[in-house]
């Protein structure tokens, strides 16, 4: 096999035939938007799935992307203006931009070395500097958040978390005090195109959600105004579909990131991978190169020529893009150095990471990575093997 180039990330989504049934739905009923009744349908097969997966009575209401689910949970937790909005700096720029959109203050703060989150033991020491008045603990790469110790966090301090898990649907457990966002963004492991989701214990907060998502009209009335966020029948349609494969998905990509992980094993401690307690599946996969120094942007080079295409998750950080450089940052020490988002973000690599792989591909992936600058033969099969079909 020749291997001419193997993309980042390629979006699992149901086929025309798969999607078929439910758009002659949309076509037989006639509506198109305004919480139409797939809409309702995805929802309710949502509020099962989260039962099967945590304990508690949970509300949830759909929008139409991870951005708007977390400016109109911001909006509706109706927190006064300029007041601080805690989040790390290393994470997706829609995090920051949900908080100023809502006419919050962003404050950015570092993440934990091994599991490369914002935990709750670092909003604590930030707080005992300066006060918040909401955290937005990332999810990063879909690695979950420590919900219960979030609860924790929530219940001492009265500040209100807002868990940002938009790659973590299938990993991020709810809790039941914290607020959880996710996305189903087309490359995300849930992808339906754009769309998005707000989970809470209370059906009031959702119910306000809601109202938020369709301009804040209550009864034709808008005491809070809101947007235009709804996610439509067609979207919907994608996203009842992809139910349907969705356990076929999370399959293979457990076997997927399995063989990575054997793989990956074989270079020993010249890299590091995310680590938290219960190992879930990456949401994208990003390593950790220790000693690179200044040679990360060379090995990208030499990737790419070998038809690998990789990127650099949040290379550089939020704190360093010109649009947020004035946004205050507070290290847990208290200075203003965010040490370890400034190490991951130089010295991470974002790898290949989707079911179209086999584990031919991931063995010339990671046999490429260890020998980049003299590895000109095609790898040969290792002697374990995890055989993938495509039925996985
Ligand atoms: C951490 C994080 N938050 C929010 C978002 C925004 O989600 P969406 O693209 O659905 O608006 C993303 C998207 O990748 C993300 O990675």
């Amino acid at each position: 096999m020749v291997i001419d180039s193997i993309p980042l990330l390629i979006p699992d989504l149901p086929s025309t035939k798969q999607l078929l049934p439910w758009l002659q739905r949309i076509e037989h009923n006639k509506w198109y938007t305004n919480f139409g009744p797939l809409v309702q349908e995805f929802e309710s097969k949502l509020v099962q799935l989260f039962t099967q997966w945590n304990h508690g009575n949970y509300y949830l209401t759909t929008v139409s992307s991870g951005t708007d689910a977390l400016e109109l949970a911001l909006l509706a937790l109706n927190i006064p203006e300029k007041r601080r909005a805690l989040l790390p700096a290393f994470t997706f720029p829609a995090t920051a931009t949900a908080i100023k959109q809502c006419g919050l203050q962003p404050v950015f703060t570092d993440v934990e070395p091994s599991s490369w989150l914002l935990t709750p033991a670092i909003a604590r020491q930030v707080l005992k500097k300066m006060a918040f008045d909401v955290v937005l603990p990332v999810a990063t790469f879909g690695y979950p958040q420590p919900v219960d110790e979030w609860d924790k966090f929530q219940e001492e301090t009265g500040i209100p978390v807002l868990i940002d898990a938009a790659a973590a649907f299938g990993t991020q457990p709810l809790g039941e005090r914290c607020i959880i966002t996710f996305s189903f963004h087309a490359t995300k492991p849930f992808g339906i195109g754009e769309g998005g989701l707000v989970v809470a214990n209370s059906a009031d907060f959702i119910h306000q959600v809601n109202k938020l998502s369709n301009f804040g009209f209550d009864c034709g009335i808008i005491s809070q105004s809101g947007s235009n966020a709804k996610l439509s029948e067609y979207h919907a349609a994608v996203a009842l579909a992809q139910l349907e494969r969705w356990h076929q998905i999370i399959k293979r990509r457990k076997k997927i990131w399995e063989i990575y992980r054997h793989y990956l094993g074989a270079m020993g401690n010249k890299i590091s991978l995310q680590e938290t307690p219960d190992d879930p599946v990456p949401a994208t996969l990003s390593i950790k190169l220790n000693d690179i120094g200044n040679n990360l942007s060379q090995l990208v080079k030499q990737l790419a020529k070998k038809g690998i295409q990789t990127r650099r998750w949040y290379y550089p950080p939020l704190s360093e893009h010109p649009a947020f450089r004035d946004i205050q940052r507070v290290a847990p020490d208290g200075g203003d150095c965010l040490g370890v988002t400034k190490e991951l973000s130089m010295s991470l690599l974002g790898l290949p990471f989707h079911t179209d792989l086999n584990e031919e591909m991931i063995d010339y992936i990671c046999c490429h990575l260890l020998y980049s600058k003299n590895h000109s033969q095609f790898p040969m099969a290792s002697e374990q093997s995890f055989p993938i079909t495509q039925n996985d």
